[in-house]
C-alpha cells in the first residue's frame, strides 16, 4: 500500500464505525497558551475530556499534523540519529468522547491492524497499565480480559506508570493506555530473543505504533487525581511507522513519505544515502546519512508550520522553528558540503508528495520556498562570520584550549552551533572546555527558566457543568455570574486572576485583535478586567484582585472607548486586506494581523517592495470605501461552505468550524469572529504610516484610523509650524530647506578639500620626523585630525618611505583611535604584523581594533592611555 492509501484506509475504517472524520487542526496551536504546538491528536480536544463545550460528534477520527520539539513531549535532538523519531509526523486518532471505551476500542484496534492492513498476528505485542499503588490506580483487568480474546498471553507486556499511563503535561487529562508494539526483526532475531523482551526497550525494530489511552483523570497541581466527569478514548497511531511496517522496510526513512525527498537531496548533494542495513554504522557514510534524515525530516516540519502561519522568528513558536531549520542547515554545511541554499529546493516535492491530503503545502509553496530560502541564506552567513570569528577566538588564544564562555558567546550572540565550535577546533588542534561551556549553557537556562516560570493552580468551579456563551457581538454590558476562577503566578506578570463567567460581553483576543478591558460591578465593588484571551473554549477575564464576594451578581462592562477604536481599526483591516488584493493582486493573503486601539498592522505575502505609488493607491480605495458607507452585514452563523460559496476568504493556519461567521463590508467578505463597526463611515479615515519587509516575501503594512489619524495631522501641522519657525517663516518652506542642503553640500565638499590639503602638508612636513630604529623607518605621533583624515594620513605616510613603520594616534569627539601601517617588507620579511600592534597597544586606551598585517586601526575609549600608546609603539621594533 502506498502511505496514501494507509491514510485514506484509517479514516475509511473509522467512518464505517460510526465516526465523523475531521480536517487536522493546524500545527500551530492558537487557543492554548499552555501548548505551543499540536503535540498529539487530543490536543485541540482537551477541553471537551474536561467537560467544556461539546465535541460535534461524540466519535471523532483524523490524522494530526503533530511537532515535538519543544515541552513535556520533545524528540528534536534524536532525529536523525535513528529511523524512527520525527519532528513532525502525522498522528492517526480515534476518538470516543463519553461514548464507547475500552472493549471497542482494543477490538476496532485489532481489526484494523490485522484484517485491513493484514500485519501478521505474531508479530504484534501489546502492553496493560499494571496499575500504581502510590496513584491508588489498579490493574486494567477490563483491557486485559479484552486482550486475552486476540493474542496470546505472552504477547502481553505489563508496564508501568512510565509507560502506560498517559498525560498531555504536567496537569490535564489523563489515564491508563494500551499500546501496540509490532516486532520488525528477521526470522532468525525473533527465534534468538523473544519479541516481548524488546518492548518498551528502545529496540530500533520492535517499536509501539499505536497507544490507546482511556482518558478518566484529570491532574491537578498539587498531583492528584480527580476522576472525569466522563471516561473517554483518546488513540494516536503514528503515521510513519505504520507506513514502514506495511510497506516491510526497517526506517521510516525508507517509506515512500520520505523516499522522494531523499532522492531530491541526493540529487543536489551528489552523495548518496545508504538505507539503514546495520545500526549503528560508525564512519563518514553514517554521518551522511544522518544528515540527510535530519534534512528531509526538518523540511516537513518547517514547511508545514510556515504554511500554517507560524513565520521563523526570534521569539516563540517562531524560534523553535528558525531553530529547526538552522539545525538541518548546519548539517547540511558540515556533513553535506552544501554551502549553498538547498532546502528550499525540497518544498516542491514535498508539495507534490502531500498537497493532495493537505492543501496548504501546495497553495502556500512558493511562499514557504521563499521564506527557506532566506532563511537558509542568512544562517549560511552567520556560519561563515562564526568561523571567521572563531579563528579570531583561536589566534588570541594563549595555549591550546578554547574557553567555554568565548564558544558560549559565540553560541549565544551570533547563533553558531557547539558541536560546529568543536568540531573546527579539533580540526585545528585546539581543544574545547566542554564543561565550562556547559556551565554558561546552564546558567542561561535557569535565567530564562527564572524569566518564564509560571504556576498555574486549579480551577475552583463556583458553577459547576456551565458552558460560558459569548454575547458581546450585541452588548458591552451584561448582568453575569463567576463560575470559575483560577489564579496563576508568574515572574512576568505577577499574581493574576482568571474569571469566567456564565456569559460575558468581552471580546477574547483571536484573530489578530486584542481581548477586551473592561469592569465588573456588584452592589459593593468594581473588579477591573485589565486583558480577555481564550483558552481553548474557556473566555478567560484577567484581573489582578478578586472581588471579595464572588458569589455576587455583576454587572460585565466593556470598556467602549477602547472597543471603538479597535473596532474601526479591524474593519480597515478588511478594506485594506481587498485593496491590496485589487492594487497587487491575489496573490496578496493575510499572513498576519494585529488590531488594537491605537493602530492596525497587517503582515501579507506579497514578492517586492510596495511602491508609494501603489500604498497612495490602497489609501485611496480604502478611504473611498469608508466614504461609501458601507453597511457592515454580519452573517453570524453559516455554514462554511456556503460562505465560501459567497466568495469569503478564508486564512491557512485557522481552524475553522462546520458554521462560521462572515463580515461583509461592500466587496470585502472575511470568514473572522472579530469585532466591526456598524458602518464604514464610522472609521472616518485611513492612513498608512509604515511599509516593510518582515521576511522572504512577506510585507507589512501599519496605519491608523479615526481619532488616530487626526492626533496624526495635528502633529504633520505642528511640526511643519515649528520647522516653519526655525527657519524664520520663509515665503516657501520646500525651497527654503533644499537650499539649506544645497549650501550644506557645497560646505562639506570645502571642508574635504580643506582637510585633504591638510594631510598633504602634514605628511610632507612629517617625513623629517622619521627616526631609523635598527634600519627600519619609525614615526610615532599624535595629531590634531577627525578619525578618518588620521587613517589617511597613516597611510600617506607610510607609503612615503621604505622599510616604514608609522603609528598615529588622534582624539574624535573625546574619544582616542590609533593606526599603525607597516611596510609589505617589513610584514614579509620580519613578522611584523599592524593587527598585533594595534590590539596590543588598544590596551592602553581600552580599546579594541583590526585589520591587515600592513595596515590596522582601532578605537578606545580611554584618552589619558594616548601617552602609553606613544611610548610603547617602538617596543615592537626592539
Ligand atoms: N494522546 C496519546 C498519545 O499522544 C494517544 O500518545
Amino acid at each position: 500500500m502506498k502511505s496514501q492509501d494507509i491514510r485514506k484506509a484509517y479514516l475509511q475504517f473509522f467512518e464505517s464505525k460510526g465516526h465523523t472524520i475531521v480536517p487536522s487542526a493546524p500545527i500551530v496551536l492558537k487557543d492554548d497558551p499552555t501548548l505551543m504546538f499540536n503535540n498529539s491528536g487530543m490536543a485541540q480536544f482537551k477541553e471537551f475530556f474536561l467537560g467544556n463545550g461539546t465535541p460535534k460528534s461524540n466519535r471523532i477520527a483524523d490524522t494530526q499534523k503533530c511537532l515535538r520539539v519543544s515541552g513535556k513531549h520533545n524528540d528534536l535532538e534524536d532525529v536523525g540519529f535513528d529511523t524512527y523519531h520525527h519532528t513532525m509526523f502525522e498522528m492517526l486518532g480515534n476518538w470516543s468522547f463519553g461514548d464507547y471505551f475500552k472493549k471497542e476500542a482494543i477490538n476496532w484496534s485489532w481489526e484494523l491492524l490485522t484484517e485491513v492492513y493484514k500485519l501478521p498476528k505474531e508479530r504484534l505485542y501489546v502492553t496493560v497499565f499494571e496499575g500504581d499503588e502510590q496513584e491508588g490506580i489498579p490493574k486494567s483487568v477490563e483491557a486485559l480480559a479484552c486482550w486475552k480474546k486476540l493474542v496470546p498471553e505472552n504477547h502481553i507486556v505489563f508496564g508501568n506508570k512510565k509507560d502506560n499511563f498517559w498525560e498531555m503535561g504536567e496537569q490535564g487529562p489523563c489515564g491508563p493506555c494500551t499500546e501496540i508494539h509490532f516486532d520488525g526483526r528477521s526470522e532468525e532475531d525473533r527465534n534468538k530473543v523473544p519479541g516481548e523482551t524488546l518492548v518498551n526497550k528502545d529496540h530500533p525494530e520492535v517499536i509501539e505504533i499505536w497507544n490507546n489511552v482511556f482518558m478518566m483523570f484529570n491532574r491537578l497541581k498539587d498531583g492528584s487525581l480527580q476522576p472525569l466527569p466522563k471516561c473517554h478514548v483518546d488513540t494516536g497511531m503514528g503515521f510513519e511507522r505504520l507506513v514502514r511496517i506495511i510497506q516491510n522496510v526497517t526506517s521510516n526513512y525508507d517509506t515512500d513519505v520520505f523516499t522522494p525527498l531523499i532522492a531530491k537531496v541526493e540529487e543536489i548533494t551528489g552523495l548518496k544515502y545508504t538505507p539503514n542495513t546495520q545500526y549503528p554504522i560508525p564512519n563518514t557514510q553514517e554521518k551522511t546519512n544522518i544528515a540527510i534524515r535530519v534534512v528531509v525530516d526538518h523540511v516537513r516540519a518547517v514547511a508545514f508550520a510556515i504554511a500554517d502561519g507560524q513565520l521563523p522568528s526570534n521569539t516563540g513558536a517562531g524560534y523553535v522553528i528558525r531553530r529547526i531549520l538552522r539545525r538541518a542547515i548546519r548539517y547540511g554545511f558540515t556533513f553535506l558540503d552544501t554551502k549553498e541554499p538547498f532546502i528550499n529546493k525540497l518544498v516542491e516535492v514535498l508539495a507534490n508528495q502531500m498537497g493532495d491530503f493537505f492543501p496548504e503545502i501546495k497553495s502556500q509553496q512558493q511562499l514557504v520556498t521563499n521564506v527557506i530560502r532566506e532563511e537558509e541564506a542568512s544562517f549560511l552567513r552567520t556560519l561563515e562570520q562564526g568561523i571567521q570569528l572563531l579563528e579570531n577566538v583561536m589566534v588570541n588564544t594563549s595555549g591550546k584550549e578554547v574557553s567555554g564562555e568565548k564558544a558560549f558567546e559565540l553560541y549565544d550572540t551570533f547563533g553558531f552551533p557547539i558541536d560546529l565550535t568543536a568540531l573546527i577546533l579539533r580540526e585545528r588542534g585546539f581543544s574545547l572546555d566542554e564543561a565550562g561551556f556547559e556551565t554558561e549553557l546552564q546558567k542561561q537556562k535557569a535565567r530564562s527558566r527564572a524569566a518564564s516560570e509560571v504556576s498555574t493552580e486549579d480551577w475552583s468551579v463556583l458553577i459547576p457543568g456551565n458552558v460560558e456563551t459569548f454575547v458581546g457581538y450585541d452588548q458591552t454590558e451584561n448582568d453575569v455570574k463567576i463560575t470559575r476562577i483560577r489564579k496563576v503566578d508568574s515572574k512576568k506578570d505577577g499574581i493574576l486572576y482568571q474569571i469566567v463567567l456564565d456569559n460575558t460581553p468581552f471580546y477574547p483576543e483571536g484573530g489578530g485583535q486584542v481581548g477586551d478591558k473592561g469592569i465588573l460591578v456588584s452592589a459593593n465593588e468594581t473588579i477591573d478586567i485589565i486583558d480577555t484571551k481564550k483558552e481553548n473554549n474557556l473566555i478567560l477575564h484577567f484581573a489582578k484582585q478578586l472581588p471579595e464576594n464572588v458569589n455576587a451578581t455583576f454587572t460585565a462592562k466593556v470598556n467602549t472607548d477602547l472597543r471603538a477604536s479597535t473596532s474601526k481599526n479591524h474593519s480597515a483591516t478588511h478594506l485594506m486586506h481587498l485593496a491590496l488584493r485589487t492594487i497587487l493582486g491575489t496573490h496578496v493573503e493575510q499572513k498576519g494581523s494585529l488590531v488594537n486601539p491605537n493602530y492596525l498592522r497587517f503582515d501579507f505575502s506579497h514578492f517586492s517592495k510596495v511602491s508609494d505609488e501603489e500604498l497612495r493607491q490602497v489609501e485611496a480605495s480604502v478611504n473611498t470605501q469608508i466614504e461609501a458607507q458601507l453597511q457592515l452585514i454580519e452573517h453570524r452563523n453559516i455554514p462554511i461552505k456556503e460562505a465560501l460559496d459567497k466568495g469569503a476568504m478564508a486564512l491557512f493556519g485557522e481552524k475553522y468550524g462546520d458554521s462560521v461567521r462572515m463580515i461583509e463590508f461592500g466587496d470585502s467578505k472575511e470568514l473572522c469572529g472579530g469585532i466591526h463597526v456598524k458602518n464604514s463611515a464610522e472609521i472616518w479615515h485611513f492612513k498608512i504610516i509604515s511599509e516593510g519587509a518582515v521576511a522572504a516575501g512577506i510585507r507589512r503594512i501599519e496605519a491608523i484610523t479615526g481619532d488616530a489619524v487626526k492626533a496624526f495631522y495635528t502633529n504633520q501641522e505642528n511640526t511643519l509650524s515649528e520647522i516653519k519657525e526655525v527657519l524664520k517663516n520663509p515665503q516657501d518652506v520646500l525651497k527654503s530647506v533644499a537650499s539649506l542642503q544645497d549650501d550644506n553640500a557645497k560646505l562639506k565638499k570645502q571642508i574635504e578639500q580643506l582637510v585633504k590639503e591638510k594631510i598633504d602638508g602634514l605628511a610632507t612636513s612629517l617625513v623629517s620626523e622619521f627616526q631609523d630604529v635598527n634600519g627600519i623607518n619609525f614615526l610615532v605621533k599624535q595629531v590634531d585630525l577627525s578619525m578618518s583624515a588620521t587613517k589617511d594620513l597613516t597611510q600617506a605616510i607610510g607609503t612615503s618611505k621604505p622599510n616604514s613603520f608609522v603609528v598615529l594616534a588622534s582624539i574624535e569627539e573625546g574619544l582616542p583611535n590609533i593606526h599603525c601601517y607597516i611596510a609589505k617588507e617589513l610584514v614579509a620579511n620580519k613578522g611584523l604584523n599592524a593587527g598585533t600592534v594595534i590590539r596590543e597597544l588598544g590596551k592602553y586606551i581600552d580599546g579594541n581594533g583590526g585589520g591587515q598585517p600592513f595596515f590596522a586601526s582601532g578605537k578606545g575609549k580611554d584618552v589619558t592611555g594616548i601617552t602609553a600608546v606613544l611610548e610603547n609603539a617602538v617596543n615592537f621594533l626592539k
